[in-house]
């Protein structure tokens, strides 16, 4: 009790934890997912458990000058001390990562990776659709302005029909509207058996300006096509050919029917390093086919037919080394989180893009940013700041 009484004492001792609450308070970090957090924690801490008892002394020696007052008073500023700082500090100090998913969104979720050796402001890519007529020409331009917009990658539709046909190659070149845009060339890996080789890949890629080409596997399509080129034998060591010596690094995509872990091993031994699964679950060349084809039966028979996206992408994540592609039914951001929580570095949305490339480049640009919104909501809720924390999460039955 003497030591209540001491009035010098307890001012001491309440200046002192007041100077190491504002230490506390000034070195307290914005998130918890900042190191600083923990011992800022510790000074509030410090600073409340040496306040609080030189306040009471300092109530209890001023007591005989105003009795009831002084101490109530004291009681209440105390609470009110208590209430503010301990529960923040508590938490900061035991359990920081209690306060992560209200803290992540401080941190600047980000969505930014590598890909190709260059900076992507999302982990999007708009898959391969179109190019060889006027109408294609136009939807080009507003996926690629879009995507300078926006910072994603694009991939554009096959360029069989510009290879056999120069005139129609100007609605494929869309540099010009896209002059920083991660751009991926494309040709079907079947036209390997149907007379173009490394020379024809060398031509897509420099036509375009492509930092990347695609070969698409489409068995499926080309069989139920009328006109379909259906011989895929002995296509893996022309796509081993065409990697070593096309002077861009390859992708290999399927286009809805998705891709083995078996598939993607065996391309890997060829030297390919970035697979897309285009899974089952999108868009259905089945059905587009056959309906051309006038045939509808069959597409419904094969709609279903291949590796849905999820179980793709989880056997496809498994080869070591591969950068991994999620696509094939993925239709916003929250299917892009998950797909790429399953293992997948980036995500491809092809049909989702259609409507807004036949409208203005300004669509495309809000549908990438809308999806971007979606997936960075999801991390926030997740209290992950980084793509590579996102693809440690683990997705649970339901989720
Ligand atoms: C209109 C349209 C045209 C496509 N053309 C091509 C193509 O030329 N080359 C290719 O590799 N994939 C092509 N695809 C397949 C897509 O790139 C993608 O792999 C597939 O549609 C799955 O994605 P989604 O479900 O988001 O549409 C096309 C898809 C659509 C919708």
């Amino acid at each position: 009790m003497n030591f209540f009484r001491n009035q010098r004492r307890t001012g001491a001792a309440l200046l002192l934890g007041g100077l190491l609450l504002a230490a506390g308070y000034i070195v307290m970090p914005t998130t918890s997912l900042d190191d600083a957090i923990v011992p800022a924690s510790w000074l509030i801490l410090f600073g409340v458990a040496l306040g609080l008892p030189g306040l009471a002394g300092f109530a209890l020696g001023q007591r005989a000058a105003a009795p009831r007052s002084t101490v109530t008073g004291a009681f209440l500023i105390g609470l009110g001390i208590a209430m503010v700082t301990l529960p923040a500090a508590l938490l900061g100090a035991f359990d920081r990562h209690a306060l992560d998913d209200t803290d992540a969104y401080h941190a600047s979720v980000s969505g930014t990776i590598e890909f190709l050796g260059r900076r992507l402001d999302a982990p999007l890519l708009i898959s391969s659709m179109t190019g060889g007529t006027e109408m294609a020409g136009r939807i080009n331009r507003n996926l690629a302005a879009g995507a300078e917009r926006t910072g994603v990658a694009l991939g554009l539709g096959s360029q069989r029909k510009a290879l056999e046909d120069p005139v129609k190659a100007d609605t494929f070149r869309v540099r010009e509207v896209a002059p920083g845009v991660v751009l991926l060339a494309n040709l079907g890996a079947v036209q390997l058996n149907y007379g173009m080789g490394v020379r024809e890949c060398r031509q897509a890629v420099e036509m375009i300006g492509a930092d990347a080409l695609i070969l698409h596997l489409n068995a499926l399509q080309e069989a139920i096509q009328p006109e379909g080129q259906g011989n895929f034998s002995g296509l893996l060591p022309k796509i081993g050919e065409v990697v070593r010596e096309v002077g861009v690094p390859v992708v290999v995509k399927e286009i809805g029917c998705g891709i083995t872990e078996a598939t993607a091993r065996a391309l890997a031994a060829q030297g390919v390093r970035i697979v897309d699964t285009a899974g089952v679950g999108g868009t259905s060349w089945a059905r587009i086919e056959a309906a051309r084809a006038r045939d509808l039966e069959i597409g419904e028979l094969f709609a279903g037919w291949g590796l849905p996206t999820p179980e793709s992408v989880r056997q496809v994540s498994r080869v070591e080394g591969l950068t991994v592609i999620a696509s094939g039914g993925v239709r916003n951001g929250l299917d892009a989180a998950k797909a790429i929580a399953l293992g997948a570095d980036l995500a491809g949305l092809a049909h989702p893009f259609l409507a807004p490339a036949l409208e203005s480049a300004e669509a495309v640009a809000d549908k990438v940013r809308r999806t971007v919104r979606e997936l960075r909501i999801c991390m926030f809720c997740l209290g992950v700041k980084t793509i590579g924390e996102l693809r440690t999460k683990k997705l649970v039955r339901g989720s």
